[in-house]
């Protein structure tokens, strides 16, 4: 049986923290300004864009809300971007992902300035992460840090197996754990033996976009598993990349879908904003 890692629990705590501090920022004269842009109207972004706007409502951030039409040019966008990057009321930039095919999203990101990209997308803020200085980190692996320190589990010198290779997730969340000074393997979908190196995890972070990939014959015993998947399954309920029923009973933690990662990205996107103001 598994100790179960409750990321809205934590998540909460994270945002009460950072909620004491917006308040005594303020009476120093101090607000953080979010500024966050959508382009077009994809269901899933306006969802978690209104979540981003309520979780800075509940803090006490202030937010700047862009909607943008699916057919604005690239150069508006990147327009828009200066004048935010130059507008000294703001402190964080955050352009929804994904953009429509028509605009070069690495342009995009490299277009805000490094010092409001909250995001952590930057090639400067990237850079700092893997170089040991300060930055932005991204919000969903710097939210699996948080979840493993606040469950008391050591990291130094453990074997952390981490799939997916994406920039959002997988490189970045295997940058921090070796920042954390866990020894770490990098798996990806052109992995030979996947499952030979992930039974050597003590520590395994999945992120493969795979609804439940990964079953208890992939995961050694008393391990910790990380699931950052989150997938609509035909029955409307939610699963991750982990099969959730089969792993449990031989993991020694395990974070839920929905419940676990997923309210983490926010509240450290919330503790970046927070960051640009200290
Ligand atoms: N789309 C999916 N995840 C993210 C994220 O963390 N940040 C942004 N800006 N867009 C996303």
């Amino acid at each position: 049986m598994a100790h179960i890692i409750d990321g809205k629990a934590i998540s909460q705590q994270i945002k009460d923290e950072l909620k004491e501090e917006a308040a005594r920022l303020k009476e120093a004269g101090k607000t953080a300004c979010l500024a966050v842009i959508q382009v077009g109207k994809d269901p899933a972004s306006s969802v978690y864009v209104n979540n981003k706007k309520k979780a800075c409502a509940y803090i006490g951030i202030e937010s700047l809300s862009y909607e943008l039409e699916e057919t604005v040019s690239e150069e508006e966008l990147l327009s828009l971007i200066r004048d935010l990057n130059g507008n000294p009321a703001v402190n964080g930039i955050l352009v929804q992902l994904p953009l429509p095919a028509h605009i070069d999203e690495f342009k995009v990101i490299q277009t805000i300035s490094p010092e409001k990209d909250v995001d952590g997308f930057h090639e400067k803020n990237v850079g700092a992460l893997n170089t040991g200085g300060k930055g932005f980190v991204s919000c969903t692996p710097a939210g699996i840090i948080q979840l493993l320190k606040r469950s008391g589990i050591s990291t130094a010198g453990k074997h952390c197996v981490v799939i997916g290779r994406s920039n959002i997730v997988g490189k970045p969340a295997a940058a921090l754990m070796l920042r954390e000074n866990a020894t770490v393997t990098i798996c990806h979908s052109r992995t030979q033996n996947l499952k030979e190196m992930t039974r050597q995890a003590d520590i395994l972070i999945v992120a493969m976009g795979r609804p439940k990939a990964i079953d208890a014959d992939y995961v050694k015993d008393g391990a910790v598993v990380i699931d950052v998947g989150i997938h609509r399954m035909e029955n409307g309920k939610l699963c991750g990349d982990v099969d959730y029923a089969s792993v449990e009973p031989k993991a020694s933690y395990i974070t839920p879908v929905p419940g676990g990662v997923g309210p983490m990205t926010i509240a450290m996107l919330m503790e970046n904003c927070m960051s640009a103001i200290r």
